[in-house]
């Protein structure tokens, strides 16, 4: 197992967005905003902030705009600094990756998230990488990789963010379950199961879609059967590498927004505009009046 430093995160935007038509049917899922920052600027910011160097896009047909996003764009930054919009030219640069450490490659079959993240196995080579899936976003006081990679220091191994759903949730999600070991402030997990049965499931621990990962786990991908639905699954394959490899799950202290459901979609919009400070008093002040117009 490879204990060096965690540089290269993958996020895996290949995805049709179904779940979220007719919002999707000509841009990505990943570009709707949450406020006014689409959710894979959100989720960038959160790796970078937590130290990752290198952005690996798993992407597909129909995202090119992804890639756009992620450049300069000379034409915009020179307008806004002719009209003196310093602030904004400043967070638009701030939001760019350095030249040279983005990496976009195309998942070209739909085989699920097991298959896109196995598509990344030549770029991450032999080291440990961090795994963010971008329909899920965190909102708390610190981002949740952040909070990962500091207990990753302590656990190192396999590490993967947890939160506790409702038990009617759980069959949307994976779920892990545990050893009761706090010791590191991390539990050891015993086990995993993707999308149980509703009334079947171990634990109501979510696999929120955060994971730090040893790089055995390619090699146990491109084993891996796809599953009842047609998709290979990370979860199984992670279950085979339980075997020779330790996991450990934390559970992140802020919230989860699930925006892949329009009502995760909409939470996540009010948690991020309370956060603005121009945007907080006039957002309370319209919730009151929708709640009690209704
Ligand atoms: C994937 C994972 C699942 C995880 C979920 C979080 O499922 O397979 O284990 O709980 O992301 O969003 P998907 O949402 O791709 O069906």
């Amino acid at each position: 197992m490879s204990n060096k430093p965690i540089r290269k995160a993958i996020f895996p935007v290949a995805g049709l967005g179904t779940r979220f038509l007719p919002a999707t049917k000509a841009i990505p899922k990943e570009m709707i905003t949450v406020v006014d920052k689409p959710i894979i600027q959100h989720v960038v910011d959160e790796a970078r902030a937590a130290g990752i160097e290198e952005f690996i896009f798993i992407t597909g047909r129909n995202k090119n705009v992804i890639e756009e996003h992620f450049d300069q764009q000379y034409e915009l930054e020179t307008l806004l600094s002719e009209r003196g919009k310093i602030d904004v030219l400043k967070e638009l640069r701030a939001g760019l990756p350095q030249a040279g450490n983005v990496i976009f490659t195309r998942q070209q079959n739909p085989l699920g998230l097991g298959h896109a993240v196995w598509c990344a196995r030549n770029i991450i080579g032999d080291e440990p990488f961090a795994l963010l899936l971008p329909d899920m976003l965190p909102h708390g006081e610190k981002g949740c990789m952040s909070e990962l990679m500091q207990i990753y220091q302590k656990t190192g191994g396999n590490l993967i963010g947890l939160k506790n759903v409702d038990p009617s949730e759980t069959h949307k999600y994976g779920i892990a379950s545990f050893d009761e070991d706090n010791s590191k402030n991390a539990r050891a997990i015993n086990d995993m199961v993707e999308k149980p049965a509703q009334g079947t499931a171990p634990s109501n621990s979510m696999i929120m879609g955060r994971y730090i990962l040893q790089p055995e786990i390619f090699d146990l991908l491109e084993k891996q059967h796809a599953d009842s639905s047609g998709e290979i699954q990370l979860t199984d394959a992670m279950r085979q590498l339980m075997k020779s490899q330790d996991f450990w799950g934390y559970e992140y202290q802020g919230d989860i927004y699930d925006c892949g459901s329009r009502l995760g979609f909409l939470n996540a919009n009010i948690a991020f505009a309370m956060d603005d400070p121009e945007l907080a008093k006039s957002v309370k002040k319209m919730l009151k009046r929708h709640v009690e117009k209704n």
